[in-house]
């Protein structure tokens, strides 16, 4: 197969994990005899930096010619701590989102059993989590009007869904829970909000679609409880753009750690594939990143873009075999993790390459 793959490795840590999940396609490729044919477009911070826009127009072409997308993350403390900054590093992620019409974001969160001991929530409780969360990408109080008014002194964020926006990510999400416990969590918070209301009013209407899958409704909070207390109650959910960028923070837990999750943004065009955790600044340049989350976001890619089910399992089994093997990077290993078996980014990379 020949695709043209193209790496946005964007800020912080997502330079130096994108560069391991790389190598991980190129071996996959030579393995299985693909042409992947690679270019590189800049994104958020880095992208200010060199051009004042966080998604260059130029970019922003490559982006749509190209067949897959591997991203790293974007965010830069610098605009964390200025809430004036006008140009931000988030919004060269949102425009592209936008514009690649990314309206799915797959979040598996998939516990190995190996890191039972890394999450902060006792084993017996998570032992077998296994949750698909489709969270809206496009839609909510992330792209609606916002502004200030009052001479500054009153700020305001609007929070919009139509009908075919719901309809569209409800259908992937049935159609996912089909193919698994046939179970679906529709989250929202339709006690208090509009958008809420529209949003259970759909999934209902085209829960009549699929009667071989057991729906729920659950208000947002409740669920914030039950992911910790009870997460194997949950097969798929489904829930709107914030969230559900707060749940899979929180549902990463189950995962041991953030360092694990990757995820697949998916929709009109060119899918995204990317970790769910940011730049994390604090430890970029350090070489300690977990590299998995990237790995695994490639192993996505493979499968869901281009449909290489075979390749994409031989990557997640040589991750499982890494960590069978004993082998942890600081953020998923535990008090029991012997010195030796601690790795960086790259040797942790170097081993699940030698697996492949
Ligand atoms: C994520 C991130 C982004 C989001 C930020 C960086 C804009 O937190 O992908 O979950 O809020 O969607
Ligand atoms: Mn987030």
């Amino acid at each position: 197969m020949k695709k043209n793959i193209l790496i946005v490795p964007g800020d912080g840590i997502g330079q130096e994990v994108t560069a391991v999940g790389k190598k991980v396609l190129d071996k996959i490729a030579a393995k299985f005899g693909h042409e992947f044919i690679y270019d590189e477009a800049l994104i958020g911070h880095v992208a200010i930096e060199a051009t004042g826009n966080p998604l260059p127009e130029e970019s922003l072409e490559k982006m749509k010619r190209s067949d897959a997308i591997l991203f790293g993350a974007v965010g830069h403390p610098k605009y964390d701590n200025d809430p004036s900054a006008k140009v931000r590093p988030e919004q060269g992620l949102l425009r592209m989102r936008k514009e690649l019409g990314l309206y799915a974001n797959l979040r598996p969160i998939k516990l190995f059993d190996e890191l039972l001991g890394a999450s902060s929530i006792k084993p017996e409780i998570l032992k077998g989590a296994d949750i698909l969360f489709f969270r809206e990408l496009t839609g909510d109080i992330y792209f609606g009007e916002k502004g200030r008014k009052n001479n500054g002194d009153t700020a305001y964020d609007v929070a919009e869904y139509s009908r075919y926006e719901v309809e569209r990510i409800a259908r992937k999400a049935f159609d996912a829970a089909r193919t698994r416990r046939k179970k679906l969590c529709s989250v929202d918070k339709a006690n208090v909000i509009e958008t809420s209301r529209l949003w259970r009013e759909v999934i209902q209407s085209i829960a009549v679609e699929y009667p071989d899958v057991t729906v729920e409704h659950q208000f947002v909070d409740a669920t914030a409880m039950l992911l910790i207390k009870d997460p194997r109650r949950f097969d798929v959910i489904v829930t709107a753009n914030l969230f559900g960028d707060i749940l899979t923070d929180e549902a990463s837990q189950i995962a041991g750690s953030m360092g694990m999750l990757a995820s697949a943004s998916i929709g009109d065009g060119t899918g995204v594939y990317e970790p769910i955790h940011g730049s994390a600044h604090d430890i970029t340049g350090k070489g300690i990143a977990n590299p998995l989350a990237s790995i695994l976001s490639a192993a996505l890619l493979l499968d869901i873009s281009f449909g290489l089910k075979e390749e994409s399992d031989v990557i997640i089994n040589a991750v499982d075999a890494v960590l069978k093997a004993g082998f942890r990077t600081k953020d998923i290993a535990d008090a029991t993790t012997p010195a030796a078996k601690i790795l960086g980014t790259n040797a942790m990379g170097e081993e699940v390459l030698q697996r492949i």
